[in-house]
């Protein structure tokens, strides 16, 4: 059924329909297009715009339909254009023409983007609160490495020794702050494009503030036309996704290394592995690989969307359909992904011991050669010069830093004792590191504490939004 036959003296051709057809994957709103519906129901109900018989009718029919979709027995059918004009034809088999009475003042142009809203704010809400899952499994890993002393790595190279808790609470910061990114979208997005019509707004009084009220929106957005059009929440939504995914995808590059034989840092528990068809030993890392990889995804998602809206006309043109199967993808595939990003996190079995053995290798500790002569009142480019030449004389004598003799050591600087010993030890420069933001286990473990402060504010405005949308969308 589409919503539009009346000045066609023929049906669409098949292959238009076929093209234009987007029920198939829009049906996903029709929870979110009930609720919008019930929120204009009443507007026409206050404005007297429809009788109120009608309204009380119309609002019934939405719920029935509601609870039918859930329990499968209203469903698309082939004919059906769009997930409203399904809905619609659920209205019409309930209420025979009265149905028709909901389209007053309203149009599919508004009538989408106020859908697609609340089912954005539905998911990037669920986003969150799975993210904080993984947040968390990274924070419970991190507090148990917090005395792992692992080599730091720059360009892929041993760098410093650091905690081990320190390189996995790295993680759960970056995802705090795309929490924090979801948090600015919901107050930016929250407002009601619901009274929009096509663009021009409706001549009928209806009250846009009170609909958006009963819509769970902070406010009106302020010009229709801008609503109709507006897909810059889809776009930070996709944005925020990719950049989630690009973070995840970091996550799935160090658990694939660190797993590795070469590695050994870490045993990813079975239950998070997968083997070979072939090769019976393998056990394989594939939920970091699928975290490494769906992030091309994510941002090929993007990509589209902001093609699509460049130097794209107002108000409404098809080519907003576009938008959805991008939104779809890129939300689905992420809900999907972290589960199993947080189960196979929780489980792993890290190995200090190992990492321990490698840290001081690569002459890591060579800062801590030119820091002590730095404290010594050396200027650090004197002081870099005199670390580098006990590093040359380590490598062709094949001995590490720890093991130069005195006269080695004032060769190198004569300001350099053997007092430097003390600090060439993983453990000691780890210490050594004591800022809020070092890699001290002290300080990593204050970082760990309000990370977890921050996730437990960020709990609070999670599911107070999770709380409101599955209320408006419940059955
Ligand atoms: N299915 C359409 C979409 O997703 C709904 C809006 C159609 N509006 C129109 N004027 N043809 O964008």
């Amino acid at each position: 059924m589409t919503l539009w036959g009346g000045r066609f003296t023929q049906s669409p051709s098949d292959s238009l329909f076929a093209l234009s057809r987007s029920v198939q994957f829009d049906w996903r709103l029709a929870p979110y297009d009930i609720a919008g519906s019930i929120a204009h129901v009443g507007a026409l109900k206050r404005g007297e715009i429809i009788p109120p018989k009608t309204a009380d009718a119309l609002i019934n029919a939405l719920r029935e339909l509601q609870v039918e979709i859930s329990d499968g027995r209203f469903a698309p059918v082939e004919s059906d254009e769009d997930v409203h004009s399904a809905l619609e034809r659920g209205l019409k088999s309930k209420l025979g023409d009265e149905g028709g009475a909901i389209r007053a003042g309203r149009s599919r142009n508004d009538q989408v983007v106020t859908a697609f809203k609340l089912y954005l704010i539905d998911a990037m809400s669920t986003i969150a609160s799975e993210i904080s899952k993984v947040a968390t499994a990274l924070l419970d890993q991190a507090e148990k490495c917090v005395e792992h002393i692992a080599p730091g790595f720059t360009h892929l190279q041993h760098a410093q020794p650091i905690s081990f808790g320190h390189e996995l609470a790295k993680h759960a910061v970056s995802l705090e702050r795309d929490i924090d990114r979801i948090n600015d979208w919901m107050k930016r997005s929250n407002l009601s494009p619901l009274g929009s019509g096509a663009l021009a707004g409706s001549s009928l009084p209806l009250s846009p503030e009170v609909s958006a009220r009963e819509l769970g929106f902070s406010g009106v957005v302020r010009n229709s036309i801008d609503a109709v059009s507006d897909r810059d929440f889809v776009a930070e939504a996709l944005f925020i996704i990719a950049m989630i995914g690009v973070h995840i995808s970091r996550i799935g590059e160090e658990w694939t290394l660190w797993t590795s034989t070469e590695f050994g840092w870490a045993t990813i528990d079975d239950e998070f592995a997968t083997g070979s068809s072939i090769m019976p030993q393998k056990k394989n890392a594939d939920v970091a690989e699928l975290a490494r990889g769906k992030a091309g995804r994510a941002i090929g998602n993007l990509t589209s969307l902001l093609t699509t809206m460049k130097g794209l006309p107002f108000a409404y043109n098809r080519d907003l359909q576009e938008d959805k199967e991008a939104t779809f993808s890129s939300v689905e595939s992420l809900l999907l992904l972290l589960p199993p990003l947080e189960g196979m996190i929780a489980t792993t079995t890290f190995h200090g011991e190992v990492m321990k053995k490698s840290a001081p290798l690569g002459f890591s500790l060579a800062t801590e050669i030119a820091d002590y002569l730095v404290r010594k009142g050396v200027t650090f480019a004197h002081a870099h010069e005199a670390a580098g030449h006990c590093v040359k004389i380590c490598e062709k004598a094949n001995k590490e830093l720890g093991e130069l003799t005195d006269s080695e050591l004032r060769g190198a600087h004569p300001d350099l004792d053997g007092g430097v010993k003390e600090f060439l030890t993983v453990d000691g420069a780890v210490a050594s590191r004591t800022a809020p933001l070092g890699t001290a286990p002290s300080s990593v473990r204050q970082q760990i504490t309000l990370l977890r402060e921050d996730l437990s504010k960020h709990g609070n405005w999670i599911s107070r939004e999770r709380t409101r949308i599955s209320g408006m969308i419940a059955p």
